[in-house]
């Protein structure tokens, strides 16, 4: 397991872009519970961000594709509007100890 991201590091609200070699994922924090995803749009494939660290809407309450602007639960990955309305992003498998955003390398998967 290698660690990418010290939990408290990522305040509440807010989100961060990881990589580990070509994996792109990015993770969110809201409520207190850290969600991790792979950075790619079900729409077409693209990374998802606006600029970088930036994944949310305007109000930190969605994810946000910034290609066209598909919008994503933060909980599930659920794309509730827009061109991929009803896709999901695909979460990224992870454990979180000890403060931190762990993963397995021969879990992830390059998209
Ligand atoms: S690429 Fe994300 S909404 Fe089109």
């Amino acid at each position: 397991m290698i660690a990418l991201l010290n939990i408290d590091e990522l305040e509440e609200g807010t989100s961060r872009g990881l990589e580990h070699g070509n994996v792109y994922l990015f993770a969110v924090k809201k409520d207190g519970q850290v969600y991790l995803y792979y950075n790619r749009c079900p729409h077409l494939g693209t990374p998802l961000e606006w600029e970088e660290d930036r994944f949310l809407d305007a109000d930190g309450a969605l994810i946000q594709c910034s290609t066209h602007g598909a919008l994503f639960q933060i909980e599930d990955g659920h794309c509730l509007v827009g061109p991929c309305k009803g896709k999901y992003l695909q979460p990224a498998p992870h454990s979180i100890e000890g403060g931190q955003l762990l993963v397995n390398p021969d879990d992830l998967k390059a998209v």
